[in-house]
């Protein structure tokens, strides 16, 4: 099965939808078509040039102190910069308020980012090319029983989508790629940890998320004849997705804002449909 795109109308729960979080757990990427985040006429510059250091692949501010990292301008402008991304973490947390109650106060809103960058002008390695098809992992902070999600808004001025592709569900991933991942080794998480490589232990399900992430990535053959759709997310649209379950490639768009959050497995309403238990059941016991 491909993941589900499911258009959430102003007034609520769309049709066949019994509930939101439930066709997010599911695996569904849901798009709110029309809410309320104007720029001031002083931020249209911030979708007008990249305001980037050119370093990072995006802008972002981390934590409560939201110390704003990437950027490029005046001390003014990236003052502004880091303001916006602030109130877009604010327009993220009223949207799980109000859209996804059964989350609210149980998400950890981490990191917030300026994406200002055409998606495939850069030449990256194929560990980092984000069109190939995969789910996030990230090498260096260890996830273990808390989930990737993510909150998505298309801000180009000129007209120009966002451009995605979806691939199949998980599981159906899973058993394809699970018999090539290498096996877990707890010594060698332990020394990644000790040598300050990993930012805490690399559990299990780390190693076989990063071993996914980049098994699917080189597959060539899986990406261009995996089961898979084309999503466009025009300008004004904000989608979220878990994007830990659901197979994504970028393929084109600039100026993006994104907001990362963590939610505990045991705080889903339904922990069974986590990537953590899919794997679990898949490999017929629980992961170390
Ligand atoms: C990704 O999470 O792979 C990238 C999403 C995007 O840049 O649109
Ligand atoms: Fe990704």
């Amino acid at each position: 099965m491909i993941s589900p795109i499911v258009s959430v109308p102003q007034g609520g729960v769309p049709a066949q939808t019994s509930s939101l979080v439930e066709a997010l757990e599911g695996g569904a990427v849901l798009v709110f078509p029309d809410l309320d985040f104007p720029l001031s006429p002083f931020e249209q510059r911030f979708v007008e040039r990249p305001f980037a250091d050119g370093k990072a692949k995006n802008v972002n501010i981390r934590g409560e102190a939201a110390i704003l990292k990437g950027a490029a301008g005046t001390e003014e402008e990236r003052a502004a910069l880091r303001a916006l991304l602030i109130r877009y973490r604010g327009f993220a947390e009223d949207l799980i308020r109000t859209h996804l109650p059964a989350y609210a106060g149980k998400v950890t809103l981490a990191g917030t980012s300026y994406r200002p960058f055409e998606v495939d002008q850069r030449k990256l390695s194929w560990r980092r090319d984000d069109t190939r098809l995969h789910v996030d992992a990230f090498p260096s902070n260890p996830i273990g029983e808390k989930r990737i999600l993510r909150i998505f808004r298309n801000i180009n001025p000129e007209g120009q989508p966002r451009l995605w592709r979806v691939g199949e569900d998980f599981g159906s991933m899973a058993e394809r790629f699970l018999p090539r991942l290498p096996g877990y080794s707890p010594l060698s998480a332990r020394l990644l940890a000790a040598l300050r490589i990993t930012k805490a232990r690399r559990s299990e399900y780390d190693h076989l998320m990063l071993h996914l992430h980049d098994a699917l990535k080189q597959d060539e053959a899986y990406q261009t004849s995996a089961p898979q759709a084309d999503v466009t997310f025009a300008p004004g649209q904000t989608w979220v997705t878990f994007s830990d379950l659901v197979m994504h490639g970028a393929m084109g768009g600039r100026y993006m804002l994104e907001q990362t959050g963590y939610l505990r497995v045991a705080d889903q309403a339904d922990p069974e449909r986590s990537p953590q238990r899919i794997l679990a059941r898949k490999l017929g016991r629980a992961l170390r």
